[in-house]
This record gives C-alpha cells, sequence and structure tokens, in this order.
C-alpha cells in the first residue's frame, strides 16, 4: 500500500485509535553508493526529504497497515512544519494533538545511505524544540484510544503521562482499556524510569549493549526485574531478529526476514515497533506479533522509505 492508498478515515464506528508520541523531524537522505571519505566530494544516486522521528515513523507504518492513527509530538514554528503536517495528511495519519511550539527549529537529520552496505548514518540537530508536556496530554480524550506508545524523551513529563492513563485504565472495563508501550532506545539514565511502566516496553539493541549483553535474550533475563510485573519486554537485533519476554517470563524469538537486497534501514525499528503493537492491538498473540514485526521490519529494509510496505 503506498501513501494515498493508506487509510483516511479517523476511525470509522467509534473505532478506536493508536496514539505514538514523540518526536517527528525532517530527514535530509542522501544515498551514495559508499559511504564517503571525510573531505572528500561525492555525487548522490539520490537525495530526498523525508518526514522522520520514530514516533512519526511509527505512525507511517501503522497507517500503512490500516491502523486508525494519531501523532502527539512538536511541530516547530514556520513553512518547513508544513511539510511534515502535509505529509502526516497524506498518509492519514491525525495531527490534532501536535503542539505548535512558538520556539526552537524543525529538528533535522542529515542521512548518508550507503547503498552497497545497507548502513545509515545520522546526524541529528535537535532545533532547541520543547518537548510536549503532561500539561498538553491533558487534552487528550483518553476514551478514543484503544494503544498509546511513547518514544522515551522527556521523561519525566511522560511518567506523568503514563500514570494519567493508569489513573484512567482503573475504573475501566478491560475492554476499555488504553494500553502502553514505551521505546528505550537511548542509553540515558533518566529515561530508564519508563521502562517500569509500559504494558510493552521495547529497548534497543544500543541500549542492551550499553548495559554489556551481548544478545537479546541476555538483556531480556538482565533488564526483566526494570519491568513491571505482568509487563511484556521486547529487544529486537537487527539481523539477529528479535526475543521478547512475556508476562509469564516466557522467553519467544523470531528470526529475521531480510530482504534479498539490502536497500534502506532507516527508521526499520521504528516499523518493527509499529508492526508489533498492530499486530497486539488486533489481539494476535505475543509469537505472531513479534514474527510480524521482523517480517515487516525486513520488508522495510528492502525499500527505500515507507510506501510499499504491505
Ligand atoms: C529513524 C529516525 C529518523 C530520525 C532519527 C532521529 O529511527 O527516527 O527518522 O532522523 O531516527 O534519531
Amino acid at each position: 500500500m503506498s501513501a494515498g492508498a493508506a487509510r483516511r478515515d479517523p476511525g470509522p464506528g467509534g473505532e478506536r485509535r493508536i496514539m505514538c508520541m514523540g518526536l517527528v523531524c525532517l530527514d535530509i537522505i542522501s544515498v551514495v553508493e559508499a559511504y564517503p571519505a571525510e573531505d572528500s566530494d561525492t555525487r548522490c544516486l539520490s537525495q530526498r526529504w523525508q518526514r522522520g522521528g520514530n514516533a512519526s515513523n511509527s505512525c507511517t507504518v501503522l497507517a500503512l497497515l490500516g491502523a486508525p492513527v494519531s501523532f502527539m509530538g512538536s511541530l516547530a514554528p514556520g513553512h518547513a512544519a508544513d511539510f511534515i503536517l502535509c505529509d502526516l495528511r497524506r498518509y492519514g495519519v491525525d495531527a490534532r494533538h501536535a503542539v505548535r511550539q512558538r520556539d526552537g527549529s524543525l529538528p533535522t537529520s542529515v542521512v548518508i545511505a550507503s547503498a552497497c552496505r545497507g548502513t545509515r548514518t545520522i546526524l541529528h540537530a535537535h532545533g532547541n524544540l520543547p518537548d510536549v508536556t503532561a500539561h498538553d496530554f491533558e487534552k487528550v480524550d483518553l476514551s478514543q484510544y484503544k494503544w498509546i506508545h511513547w518514544e522515551a524523551r522527556n521523561a519525566a513529563e511522560q511518567v506523568e503521562m503514563m500514570r494519567r492513563v493508569e489513573r484512567h485504565n482503573r475504573s475501566r472495563e478491560a475492554g476499555e482499556r488504553v494500553r502502553t508501550s514505551v521505546e528505550v532506545e537511548k542509553p540515558r539514565e533518566e529515561l530508564l524510569e519508563l521502562m517500569g511502566l509500559g504494558d510493552v516496553v521495547f529497548i534497543s539493541k544500543d541500549l542492551a549493549q550499553h548495559f554489556g549483553y551481548h544478545s537479546a535474550p541476555e538483556a531480556l533475563r538482565g533488564l526483566r526485574s526494570r519491568v513491571r510485573p505482568g509487563a511484556t519486554l521486547i529487544c529486537a537485533w537487527a539481523e539477529e531478529g528479535a526475543d521478547a519476554m512475556g508476562p509469564n517470563g516466557e522467553l519467544l524469538h523470531s528470526d529475521a526476514f531480510p530482504p534479498e537486497t539490502l536497500v534502506d534501514t532507516l527508521g526499520a525499528g521504528d516499523t518493527f515497533n509499529a508492526a508489533v503493537i498492530f499486530a497486539l492491538s488486533e489481539g494476535k498473540s505475543l509469537q505472531d506479533a513479534l514474527t510480524f514485526g521482523c517480517q515487516i521490519a525486513g520488508r522495510k529494509c528492502g525499500i527505500q522509505g515507507f510506501d510499499g510496505i504491505i
């Protein structure tokens, strides 16, 4: 499926949505035959602008999978933000909770994508854009959402947001609760508290390696005590696939599904998260969700961008 064909309807028949909260930025992607030497002058195979950011990429994939999806995050003032809003709209991602900030500039990544090795080297500029706050999140009507996913960023505020969802859930029947997930990608100490809050916690290979683990199952066993009882911990490990530890401590694994030719790995992790969330929110088993996540992430690595993932 491509952007034009993505579902635009904001949850027909009162269907509850999935929200992803976190970064939206501009990715300026230069595809080169091989990663250039320092101080060289290289002609690109192609160059494009693409809406990026983990939460925003996950929204794209969820929309392509057919989920009613909303993005919540900060938008910079100025024209560049129009590109972002237009593109969210193009994919049918609801952006009513995107917060237009008065200060800061659009976070931008310059990405060097090496065609021969499939690597993506990211140079990210943060743009001093303030993140959305728990106060902004108060405006979200939680009854409209079946799942809210956080990309770990401003942890103190995000903890408050997640606590709000916990309070909301306490007075709701099981079928009306909002399920939550959080992705902790960067090994920053202040983000780790968030691992103790979501129903599903995604940790990155980077984070696992930062803690000294050499494989996903090792990381899951070692970090299990940081998630709350009954939560699921998931760790993807590039070409080795992904592992999960379910609520009862059972370890599950899916192999990777590498494409015939590795084309573009930018956003593969965000794709994996989105596909797992999609499958779980549709009631699939953890094993099926893990396998689906690896399949869709594998397909993403075989194409430029996200169009054609389905
Ligand atoms: C990919 C990505 C890019 C963005 C960068 C920010 O996962 O979200 O789209 O430029 O990471 O760290």
